[in-house]
């Protein structure tokens, strides 16, 4: 779509910038996602202060991918009135329940966060291929998606695996002492040798 202030050459190409407003919903769905897994695992009952730390930055960082697809928008011209929902039922739930109760928290495990995150991340990368397949018209927004979106996307996402996989070899070298192995995991998380 063009007008007098955004002629031809630079105007933006409308079902690119509606894929893109749509996709800002996943962006703040992921970040309110990783401040309740944040939050639960920071409470006193499960005392995880470093995936707590983890996971609220990373909620911080998605927040973050939301305002930079908003200035995106802005920045080409496109004008945006999205009204987005959030529902606490899209929040992450253990065997399809919120995870409130102090019985679940204390049987909680930080792998089953950590795969929740893994599958989260894959579906949003799924979504970001829709976007630049969408943009295929506008070289400049498909880029944008492509690299740096979608290279932090695919470099999350490694992270994300291979912290799956020392916290399974930390179970397995701790004789599947599963709390010693957690503790240890939740240190070195906090040191930032981990995620
Ligand atoms: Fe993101």
């Amino acid at each position: 779509m063009c007008d007098e202030y955004y002629p031809s050459p630079v105007c933006f190409n409308e079902g690119c910038m509606n894929a893109i407003t749509n996709h800002i919903t996943f962006e703040f769905h992921a970040a309110f996602k990783y401040l309740y897994m944040g939050a639960v695992f920071g409470q006193y009952i499960k005392e995880r202060p470093g995936v707590a730390k983890f996971f609220l930055e990373a909620a911080t960082e998605e927040r973050g991918h939301g305002i930079q697809m908003m200035d995106y928008l802005n920045m080409r011209g496109f004008e945006y009135n999205e009204n987005f929902r959030f529902s606490k039922d899209d929040l992450w739930k253990i065997n399809g329940n919120h995870v409130t109760d102090t019985s679940d928290l204390v049987s909680l495990k930080i792998r089953e966060a950590l795969q929740e995150a893994v599958n989260m991340e894959i579906d949003v990368t799924e979504k970001i291929l829709q976007v630049v397949a969408k943009c295929a018209d506008d070289y400049h927004a498909a880029d944008v998606f492509t690299n740096p979106i979608l290279e932090e996307q695919y470099t999350g996402l490694r992270k994300l695996q291979g912290a799956i996989r020392t916290y399974d070899a930390l179970i397995k070298g701790n004789s599947g002492n599963e709390e010693l192995a957690e503790f240890i995991f939740d240190k070195k998380v906090l040191k930032g040798e981990i995620l």
